[in-house]
């Protein structure tokens, strides 16, 4: 089955309630929250990104999807998990060793959401598989984390390939989850090379029906 989560980072200012329901009503399965610190990436959206949160946890019952694009994961994953997400994802990047990554593992579990790990476009696939037994989702970047509306690097759909080749041949169950430059373009290729959770952002709010195209990104 094929997920689909949306990306509000590039939601249109005044519109916010009005998306974040259409969404919902068009049955996204997540809303994915991008949240960047100005230190891993270059821009600063935490406190909005916590303010949408917020309102999304109060007002709906579309579960959260957390993309954590920060340097200091604990202490995002301690302001974030006050929504409860679903699932929150940190960058295999921003941990200095194996010991960091286990206990932002910990960290997450125990306040009660799945855990996901990212890797940018440049990390090679086999740096994650060390962690897979630990965790229930690897989100592969399709783009460099910082900003919507990039072009999906193609050579990344291979990296899902082998990931989703490893995990069949290891018998593992763990959703691979891609993000980045995902249209109705790009879609068919990233299912097709084994991603289940796809995240899409301006291809979903440009559209002037947001279920339609959901429903399309889901087949
Ligand atoms: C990139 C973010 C993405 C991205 C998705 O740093 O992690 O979630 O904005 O949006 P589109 O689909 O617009 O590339
Ligand atoms: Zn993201």
């Amino acid at each position: 089955m094929i997920e689909v989560s949306t990306s509000i980072l590039s939601v249109k200012k005044g519109k916010e309630a009005e998306t974040f329901f259409a969404l919902e009503k068009s049955k996204t399965d997540y809303i994915h929250i991008d949240v960047m610190d100005g230190k891993f990436v270059e821009k600063d959206n935490k406190q909005i990104m916590l303010e949408y949160s917020n309102y999304i946890k109060r007002t709906l019952n579309t579960q959260l999807d957390v993309h954590l694009m920060v340097k200091d994961v604990k202490e995002a994953v301690e302001e974030f998990s006050a929504v409860e997400p679903n699932i929150i994802t940190f960058h295999l990047e921003a941990c200095k060793d194996k010991q960091e990554v286990m206990e932002c593992i910990k960290l997450i579990k125990e306040f009660g959401s799945r855990v996901g790990i990212a890797i940018k476009p440049e990390t090679k696939i086999e740096d994650i598989y060390e962690y897979l037994p630990y965790i229930h989702m690897c989100l592969i970047m399709t783009v460099e984390p910082g900003k919507g509306g990039q072009t999906l690097i193609s050579e990344m759909v291979e990296k899902v390939s082998k990931l989703k080749s490893y995990i069949d041949k290891n018998n593992m169950e763990i959703d691979i989850q891609v993000d980045g430059g995902i249209n109705l373009k790009t879609a068919p290729k990233v299912k097709e090379a084994g991603a289940n959770i796809l995240v899409s952002g301006v291809a979903i709010l440009m559209a002037s029906n947001y279920k339609v195209i959901i429903d399309e990104l889901k087949k």
